[in-house]
């Protein structure tokens, strides 16, 4: 029942797109707006069913406003999920259509790339609204985000090396790299480049390939056999839930730090990772360079500043880091803990400076009646 799921995870407001004409189906989820419009990807995937796209819309979309919000950001959170699939059905229209669903929510959400979509694609989207980030560098935007959310991951085992491997960089740490895409082939090019020894894989043996020739020296294995290998530090590159009631037993490493979303299949597995004794990097404090390189194109796009604000990611898993022992809590929890306050903060602040205008009916004027 689409209004209870929606109830359940919390959600703002929800919107269903259909264009007979272009053939658009799709959904935006707004999840919080309380630190600022709610930016977000746009996902597009062959959902086997609504509900399947549904769930997918608000789980993403809520996990954004956590991201935002921890990665200091005054941002809310949002996603969209086109339902289609991108080898076949994209088109101008179907693009151009989305943007004009995007334009009419009047800036309380932003679009960007996602799973299934590109810099090109948003640019037809760009054509009907000025809420998307993520655009050509030619129209002031900032291009792929993938650069940026692999420093940020680095940034995040930089932090995480030194709470468990007394100060000890990444130099010579075995770090077993999942999924060879846009974020792992930028990853593993700057472990190798710290002297770090990779082992990586991907279900693509063309991804394989790419990476393999551009870094000779690491070394690739079976995409089922990577949770085994002997290493320090997992990174999980690929798809959510690789850390599940089967591969936590598996793993061999003391940090677990990697661009995924929803790398936990489910929230306990966070307080099982610590009574192991495996240092979690949460998922969306790491892998939030990416937004952080968007959110700067609002403001005019820098490259200066983005690269500034995402390794400013290894101040923040240190603090997360502290919370979480301070506390004695899951890392995770921390994480989500420090977002929450955070947005709970400004809105007390905010209800606070605008109560008296509340009663006296107007925020502007006061005392006209
Ligand atoms: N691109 C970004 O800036 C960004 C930002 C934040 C989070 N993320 C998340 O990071 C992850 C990677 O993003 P991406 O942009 O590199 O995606 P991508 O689609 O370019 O790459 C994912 C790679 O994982 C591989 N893969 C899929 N299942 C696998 C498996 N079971 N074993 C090994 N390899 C597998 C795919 O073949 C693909 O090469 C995604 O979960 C994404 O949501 C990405």
């Amino acid at each position: 029942m689409p209004l209870t799921k929606i109830r359940e995870y919390g959600h703002e407001q929800v919107i269903i797109n259909q264009s007979k004409e272009s053939g658009l189906a799709s959904i935006i989820a707004i999840h919080d707006t309380t630190l600022g419009p709610a930016l977000g990807g746009c996902r597009m995937f062959p959902y086997a069913s609504d509900e399947e796209a549904l769930v997918d819309a608000l789980r993403l979309s809520r996990g954004m406003t956590y991201k935002a919000a921890a990665a200091g950001l005054n941002l809310g959170g949002g996603k969209a999920v086109i339902v289609g699939d991108p080898k076949k059905d994209k088109s101008e229209a179907l693009f151009r259509s989305f943007g004009r669903s995007v334009e009419s929510l009047g800036g309380r959400y932003i679009t960007a790339e996602d799973v299934g979509t590109d810099v090109n694609d948003m640019e037809y989207i760009f054509m009907e609204t000025a809420s998307v980030t993520g655009v050509d560098a030619s129209h002031g935007g900032s291009g792929d985000p993938s650069p940026f959310t692999a420093l940020g991951v680095l940034q995040g085992m930089r932090a995480a090396c030194e709470a468990v491997f007394d100060g000890d960089g990444l130099t010579g740490r075995r770090v077993a790299v999942q999924g060879l895409g846009h974020v792992g082939f930028h990853l593993i090019k700057m472990l190798v480049e710290e002297g770090s020894k990779v082992i990586a894989c991907d279900i693509d043996p063309e991804k394989v390939r790419l990476a393999k020739a551009e870094n000779p020296e690491i070394e690739v294995v079976d995409d089922k056999k990577i949770f085994d290998v002997d290493m320090d530090i997992f990174a999980p590159c690929a798809m959510g839930s690789a850390i599940n009631d089967d591969t936590i037993n598996r793993l061999k490493a003391k940090v677990i730090c990697g661009a995924a979303n929803n790398q936990l299949d489910r929230d306990e597995l966070g307080a099982e990772l610590a009574g192991k004794k495996v240092l979690y990097a949460p998922d969306y404090l790491v892998n939030a360079g990416g937004l952080i390189n968007v959110s700067v194109e609002l403001e005019g796009y820098s490259r200066e500043r983005a690269l500034r604000l995402t390794r400013n990611i290894y101040y923040n898993t240190l603090k997360i880091l502290r919370l979480a022992r301070k506390e004695g809590i899951p890392t995770n929890l921390a994480a989500d803990r420090l977002a929450e306050e955070r947005i709970n903060s400004v809105a007390r602040m905010r209800s606070a400076f605008t109560a008296f205008h509340r009663v006296r009916g107007s925020e502007h004027k006061p005392f006209s009646r």
